[in-house]
């Protein structure tokens, strides 16, 4: 089968299952599954009955699709994310986005917890991305190109929506939600960077890092889906003060913030 038929199949096994006109997709983030809580959920599935889903092999991740109501409009929520550092391929890694579009999804929007290149960010505030530099090993493009999803050379001067980001900026201003606005570098991980990588991301005008998101933004983007990404602040990534860290500190953190995030998600949705 090819890459195309096995989305074709996934998207009519969902159809049949009763996943018929999702507008909006969202996909979330290590510690950031609670905005699919709020979800007046119709239908969910865990990933492992999906048809042709890689299975989700990190603990802290859930797991699990669900599909409902929220902000007035049918959303289909991805809780939990496939990461390439977990062994999957980028064509795995990018699937859910790829199944959002053939579903008719109109906009995707992301999260993912993120470490502080940019000290002038403290633990617990978020991020809206507004570009990315992409250091993942592989790229969800590299082969054939699938005509039927996009062009061989996507362009990528717009990476996350202007109208999206514009929104958000917005809706924080006005529920006094504090939003910088900066650039994601996305790495393989899965290790936590050394001191000299630190600087030398800051040296490359990251703001925060992690080891997500740019592979789902560019398979958006070669489909011309708008997108946007909120990062909550993990950690500082101080190379002059660095001190241990664990993906349970991670985890915490993101949990504590997320409601934050989960205002402007809810807010954008309504808006849309
Ligand atoms: N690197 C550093 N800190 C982090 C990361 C990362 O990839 N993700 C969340 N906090």
């Amino acid at each position: 089968m090819t890459a195309l038929e096995q989305l074709e199949q996934t998207v009519e096994w969902l159809r049949s299952k009763g996943m018929k006109s999702p507008e909006v997709g969202i996909i979330l983030g290590t510690g950031l599954g609670e905005l699919a809580n709020a979800i007046e959920c119709e239908k969910q599935f865990s990933y492992n009955v999906i048809p042709n889903f890689p299975i989700a092999t990190v603990e802290f991740h859930f797991g699990k699709l669900i599909y409902g109501n929220l902000g007035g409009k049918k959303v289909m929520a991805f809780q939990g994310r496939f990461h390439y550092y977990e062994g999957h391929s980028m064509d795995d890694v990018v699937m859910p986005v790829r199944v959002m579009k053939m579903l008719g999804v109109k906009y995707v929007l992301l999260s993912n917890a993120a470490g502080a290149i940019n000290l002038d960010y403290n633990k617990g505030d978020l991020m809206m991305i507004d570009d990315h530099i992409n250091l993942q090993p592989d790229n969800p493009l590299r082969g054939p190109n699938i005509d039927e999803l996009g062009p061989r050379f996507p362009d990528m001067s717009e990476p996350y929506s202007k109208m999206l980001n514009e929104k958000l900026r917005s809706i924080a201003k006005e529920k006094g939600v504090s939003l910088h606005e900066g650039v994601y570098v996305s790495v393989p991980g899965p290790n936590l960077e050394t001191r000299a990588e630190y600087r030398m991301l800051k040296m490359f005008g990251a703001d925060a890092v992690g080891m997500s998101t740019v592979p789902e933004v560019i398979a958006c983007n070669h489909m011309s889906l708008p997108c946007c990404c909120i990062s909550v602040i993990t950690d500082t990534c101080d190379p002059n003060n660095l001190s241990r860290l664990s993906v349970e500190e991670i985890i915490a953190t993101a949990r504590q913030a997320e409601s934050k995030l989960n205002v402007l998600y809810k807010e954008l949705i309504e808006s849309l």
